[in-house]
C-alpha cells in the first residue's frame, strides 16, 4: 500500500545534550515552521531530555519520544523508565525491541510485546523494530526471522491504535551499509503479510519504516518505495541538515 504522509523518525540513542536543543533543534524547528514538510517527524533523544525538548519544540511540527519503556508501571526497577513516566515528561511516542536492546539488554519477542502493551496502555504511539543479523541474511532467513519477530512482538491492542513498525537490517545499522532496493521492498512486503497474520484487518494500515544507515543520499529512493511508510534514522538525526534533508524527502 502507498502511503502519502510518511513518518520520519530520529533516535538520538545515548547521544544529545541541552546544548543540542538550542543548536540542531533549534535549527529543525525554525526550518520545520517556515517551510512545513509533508512528513510528519518525530525526534526521540535520551530520557534525560524529553522534558525540555517538549519544551524546546512548545507545540511546532515534531514530536517527541522515548526509545524504550519498561513493562511495569512503577516500583523498585532501579534506573527503569515506565511508559506513563515518558507521557509525563510529553512523550507521545515511544521506540521498542530496537536491535540493540534486543542484543545488549536480551529484549525477548515476548517481552516487546508485553512492552508494546504497556506503551499503548500509556497512550504512546509504539515504533516496534525488528530486523536480521547479517549471519541470517546470509543464511537466507532475513524475511523468516522478520516474520517471526513480527508475530511474536506485536500486541492485540495494536488494532486501530496509531503505531509503526520499523524494519531494521541489524547489519545496517550505524555501518553505512544498506540493503538493495529490492530486498528492502521483499522484507517490507513480507513484514506487511505477517502483520495481518498476526492481527487481521488490523495490520494492513500501519506504516512500515525502513531504518539502518538512512542519510541524505539514499533517502529519495528509499522512501519512494510502495511499502516504505517512513524512516527511522539514528546518526543522521543527529545533524539538523542531514534530518531535515530526510524529512524533506519524504
Ligand atoms: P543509523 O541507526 O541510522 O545510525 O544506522 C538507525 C537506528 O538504529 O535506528
Amino acid at each position: 500500500m502507498k502511503q502519502t504522509v510518511k513518518l520520519i523518525v530520529g533516535n538520538w540513542k545515548m547521544n544529545g545534550l541541552a546544548a543540542d536543543l538550542a543548536g540542531a533543534v533549534a535549527e529543525m524547528l525554525a526550518d520545520l515552521k517556515a517551510t512545513p514538510a509533508s512528513a510528519r517527524a518525530g525526534l526521540c533523544p535520551p530520557a534525560t531530555l524529553i522534558e525540555r525538548m517538549v519544551r524546546a519544540i512548545d507545540g511546532g511540527p515534531i514530536a517527541v519520544g522515548g526509545q524504550d519503556c519498561r513493562v511495569e508501571t512503577k516500583g523498585a526497577f532501579t534506573g527503569g523508565v515506565s511508559a506513563g513516566m515518558l507521557v509525563d515528561a510529553g512523550a507521545t511516542m515511544v521506540i521498542l525491541g530496537h536491535s540493540e536492546r534486543r542484543q545488549e539488554f536480551g529484549e525477548s519477542d515476548a517481552l516487546v510485546s508485553d512492552k508494546v502493551g504497556a506503551a499503548l496502555q500509556a497512550g504512546l504511539m509504539p515504533i516496534i523494530c525488528v530486523g536480521e543479523t547479517l549471519a541470517q541474511r546470509e543464511a537466507g532467513e532475513a524475511a523468516a526471522i522478520v516474520r517471526g519477530q513480527i508475530l511474536g512482538s506485536l500486541h492485540d491492542g495494536l488494532t486501530g491504535q496509531d503505531w509503526a513498525l520499523a524494519y531494521e537490517p541489524v547489519w545496517a545499522i550505524g555501518t553505512g551499509l544498506t540493503p538493495t532496493l529490492d530486498q528492502i521492498a521483499e522484507i517490507h512486503a513480507a513484514a506487511r503479510d505477517a502483520m495481518i497474520e498476526r492481527l487481521g484487518d488490523g495490520g494492513r494500515t500501519a506504516p512500515i519504516l525502513y531504518g539502518g544507515s538512512v542519510n541524505p543520499g539514499n533517502a529519495r529512493d528509499i522512501l519512494a518505495l510502495d511499502e516504505v511508510g517512513g524512516a527511522l534514522v539514528g546518526g543522521a538525526s543527529l545533524k539538523a541538515a542531514d534530518f531535515l534533508a530526510i524529512i524533506r524527502a519524504a
